[in-house]
């Protein structure tokens, strides 16, 4: 290597990834500095808690409890926030970046509530701000979208983003278990988020949804922006029904963008994706992306989207383009120039209202079993303009009422909300009706 260049790195958080870090940056380090042509030191380490024991093993001259203090500290220029959480997180992120440092994360949380502050934070203070493995654990999502695809724009981009609600959804389909016996299963295993609302809810693939859709288009879309649901209402019986009409069902991110309007529109829900789609056949805790460029058409990125080895593998990934912009051989593409565009534009893309969404719909109601119902649902649906596609009906065990099944053709969204609305009401609904839709994507 002609290049004696050091870069000095801190890691700040040794919880699960912040060891896999190090761990892999330590037994790959000679052959990642003779890829990129620089010398990597992993110089200090901060964590709160000394005392706690942990399976990689640091020098204690190396070791703090003192996270600001890396920061700030002059002797290093690559730190990698691996702590999580939006509190101490910001304030260190921000601290960084103002020092001129290049902050390295995995914390999509944070950049979704506070990606604005700190993007402008790197570009005042002069650092840089990397964050690959926030979307899609190890796939290189976020690289392909700002380098190999720097030239498109984008469409259409949806995926299967929560590895957990993938991992629940594709064992209910399996197996036949119920969506409780998963959740319990998947603690056991170790998959939920401490706040399980983040996996079950959607509010991790919004998070992650937000970041996409901040590269692709420079807009932040905040939660309250979008359309977010969550797993917890799938059922067994859904799974079953979405089988029978060609289906599996996923818990997917949609971001678009209409260009002629230039307005995009991000939801996050359930939906039913064909069986012969790609995303139909992503198993266990994978994700999977598909983006579509308006000049390469559609690609698709598969892989592991959580744990230890893949998010590490997108943190050195990160370490390695930030040594790269140090040593100037490197540009960062995208966040900046995405941030300056749309930001401070005079007309930024605007947001498709929910009353413009369109969509094919899957309704499953639980009803009286008795004449009359099935009218009264029909006449419920053409009153509000709603078009129904298909009907299965089928009685439920002990006398409980039937259970009916509706695919709608393509529907307003309010249209179809305020339909709901109405049907929960009807004197012969038993249960409140359950709403998702199919995926009818144009590729
Ligand atoms: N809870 C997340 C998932 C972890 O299951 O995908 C990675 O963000």
């Amino acid at each position: 290597m002609a290049d004696s260049t050091v870069i000095k790195i801190g890691i700040c958080g040794l919880g699960v990834v912040g060891q896999g870090v190090w761990k892999h940056l330590q037994r790959n380090r000679k052959l990642l500095e003779s890829r990129i042509g620089v010398k990597l030191d992993l110089t200090r380490a901060a964590v709160r808690s000394l005392d706690k024991s942990r399976s990689v093993k640091i020098p204690d001259n190396r070791l703090t409890d003192d996270v600001m203090s890396l920061a700030t500290d002059p002797g290093l220029q690559i730190v990698c926030e691996l702590m999580g959480g939006t509190d101490l997180a910001r304030d260190f992120t921000l601290a960084a970046l103002k020092a001129g440092k290049v902050v390295v994360s995995a914390n999509k949380a944070l950049i979704c509530d506070h990606g604005r502050e700190i993007f402008k934070a790197a570009r005042t203070g002069g650092g840089h701000y990397f964050f690959e493995a926030s979307v899609g654990g190890g796939i290189p999502i976020i690289k392909a979208l700002r380098e190999g695809l720097v030239a498109n724009r984008f469409k259409l981009i949806y995926g299967v983003l929560n590895g957990t609600c993938n991992y629940i959804l594709t064992r209910m389909e399996a197996e036949g278990l119920s969506f409780e016996e998963l959740l319990k299963r998947a603690r056991k295993l170790g998959y939920m988020e401490a706040d399980e609302s983040l996996d079950l809810d959607g509010i991790d693939t919004a998070h992650k949804a937000a970041v996409l859709g901040f590269l692709a288009h420079g807009r932040w879309v905040s939660m309250d922006e979008m359309l977010v649901e969550g797993i917890r209402r799938v059922t067994q019986e859904d799974i079953r029904q979405a089988a029978m009409l060609g289906y599996s069902i996923k818990l997917l991110a949609v971001i678009t963008r209409d260009f002629e309007t230039d307005r995009m529109f991000i939801g996050v829900h359930p939906a039913l994706v064909p069986r012969s789609h790609v995303l139909a056949n992503l198993t266990g805790a994978y994700n999977g992306i598909c983006l579509s460029g308006d000049i390469v058409g559609t690609t698709f990125y598969i892989g592991r989207g959580a744990g230890q080895d893949a998010t590490s593998s997108a943190v050195i990934s990160d370490i390695a383009d930030a040594a790269l912009v140090i040593k100037g051989s490197h540009k960062l593409l995208l966040p900046d120039e995405a941030a300056s565009v749309h930001e401070e534009s005079s007309r930024p893309c605007g947001l498709l209202p929910l009353e413009e969404v369109h969509s094919l719909y899957y309704l499953r109601l639980t009803v009286k079993d008795e004449p009359g119902v099935l009218a009264r649902v029909a006449s419920v649906m053409a009153g509000n303009d709603v078009s129904i596609a298909s009907v299965l009906q089928h009685e439920l065990p002990l006398s409980k009422g039937a259970s009916l099944i509706l695919t709608t053709h393509q529907s307003n969204e309010k249209d179809v909300r305020n339909a709901v609305t109405e049907l929960g009401e009807l004197d012969s609904t038993i249960e409140e009706p359950f709403l998702m839709r199919i995926a009818d994507f144009e590729e």
